[in-house]
């Protein structure tokens, strides 16, 4: 039988590739919009509340009232973490990054939830078996904060504070953090943040997501190597690079200058550009409105001033358009949280997005396994080691 001629053309970093298909959300840069299930992302942060957006995600359709009650039910009985979950948090390195030890403490609740039996792990029918991957999922998305947030009160001396039933995912993460509930405008503000964080396509970390799935490993797995993904500066790191970059700014008079400077050296600018949307991304519109509001309440205009500037000059310049990480970073920050929390609040809300892939990808498995063209040393005989020179 004759063998076909291996393909050899290269789509360095899969630009333009389309590898699967997907029903979770559409991206589409030709006018700048994203939808999740065929909702606008910017009507679902308008008028949902971020529990309403996971279960859409995960069974395709918006809750009614009696289904989002169950849904709630079930995430806030499962906030609290294990006596030994929280006791490991503790001696996690208080130099670590957050973001490494989410990925851990993720990797421990895989530790706790998952069983022996490989057959577990990948159901095609994400809703089957007890406890099912669907029960995963949701018992992710209740105890990924509370890991996030008893981590940053360890770091700090202080004792993690135990989540309470009677309050809102958003809520209960300020909570946690704080041991109080802010304005609920700036509840209002985080809530609208997770949605926007919470899905978007076949980017970098659900991709990785994907592929961790599709060898049928289990879904917290696949959830750790996403959060490994989103780590890194290209992706889900930028919404704290962006808080560094305007804090090195540090005022309005100083950014043009700034930026020309950041250009002239080439320096990639942190919280601008995509891979996807070239003329501008759909939510950052819906990002920047809430993130003012909040600003207006703390009475601090200095970083949207600043940020206004730096727009400017970039859409100038190179007409390249801010991404969602750019409003973010500044509102998270206003909200109080201390910037290596970032990232991990995307965590938060891409576990959605993640689980949603993860679900896909079991139910229409097909191993992810790219080619290489190879480009080495030609094929050659081992010399035995008294022979090597
Ligand atoms: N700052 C400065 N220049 C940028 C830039 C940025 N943030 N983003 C893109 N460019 C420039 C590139 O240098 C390149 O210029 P060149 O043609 O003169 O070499 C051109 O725009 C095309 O960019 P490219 O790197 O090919 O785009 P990409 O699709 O590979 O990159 C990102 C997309 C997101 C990786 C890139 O825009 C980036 O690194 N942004 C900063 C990090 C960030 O905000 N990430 C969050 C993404 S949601």
């Amino acid at each position: 039988m004759s063998q076909a001629a291996a393909p050899t053309e290269i789509k360095k970093g899969l630009e333009g590739v389309v590898v699967d298909e997907s029903a979770v959300s559409k991206v589409m840069p030709e006018t700048n919009s994203l939808t999740y299930r065929g909702y606008a992302v910017q009507d679902l942060a308008d008028k949902c509340s971020f529990e309403e957006v996971a279960y859409l995600l995960w069974h395709g359709e918006l809750p009614t009232k009696a289904q989002l009650e169950t849904f709630t039910k079930a995430e806030r009985s499962q906030r609290a973490l294990s006596k030994p979950l929280l006791d490991s948090i503790k001696l996690y390195p208080k130099a670590a990054h957050p973001m490494d030890t989410v990925r851990t403490g993720v990797s421990y609740l895989g530790m706790e939830f998952t069983s022996k039996d490989e057959e577990t792990w990948s159901p095609k029918d994400a809703f089957k078996g007890s406890p099912s991957n669907y029960d995963h999922a949701v018992t992710m998305l209740a105890k990924i904060p509370t890991i996030i947030a008893a981590d940053y009160r360890c770091r700090k001396g202080l004792e993690p504070i135990a989540p309470k039933a009677d309050l809102s995912m958003s809520e209960n993460f300020f909570h946690m953090c704080f041991g109080e509930v802010p304005h609920k405008d700036v509840v209002k503000a985080f809530d609208v943040s997770l949605i926007l964080y919470a899905e978007h396509g076949f980017n970098a970390s659900t991709f990785t997501s994907r592929v961790v799935a599709s060898t049928m490993s289990d879904i917290f797995s696949a959830t750790v190597a996403g959060i490994g993904s989103l780590k890194g500066p290209l992706h889900g790191g930028a919404n704290e690079q962006v808080m560094h970059m305007l804090k090195e700014v540090g005022e309005a008079s100083k950014a043009e200058q700034w930026m020309l400077d950041a250009l002239k050296n080439k320096r990639k600018v942190m919280g601008f550009g995509h891979r996807v949307y070239k003329t501008g991304d759909s939510r950052v519109p819906t990002m920047d409105k809430y993130g003012r509001m909040v600003a207006a309440l703390k009475g601090e205009k200095k970083w949207h001033e600043i940020s206004d500037v730096l727009k400017a000059v970039m859409l100038k310049e190179k007409d390249i358009h801010p991404n969602l990480d750019f409003p973010a970073g500044p509102a998270y920050y206003l909200m109080g949280f201390e910037i290596d929390m970032f990232t991990p609040i995307f965590v938060m809300a891409r576990t959605t997005g993640w689980s949603a892939h993860v679900f896909e990808q079991a139910a229409a498995n097909r191993l992810i396994r790219p080619l290489t063209k190879y480009t080495g040393a030609a094929q050659r005989p081992v010399k035995a080691l008294a022979e090597r020179a």
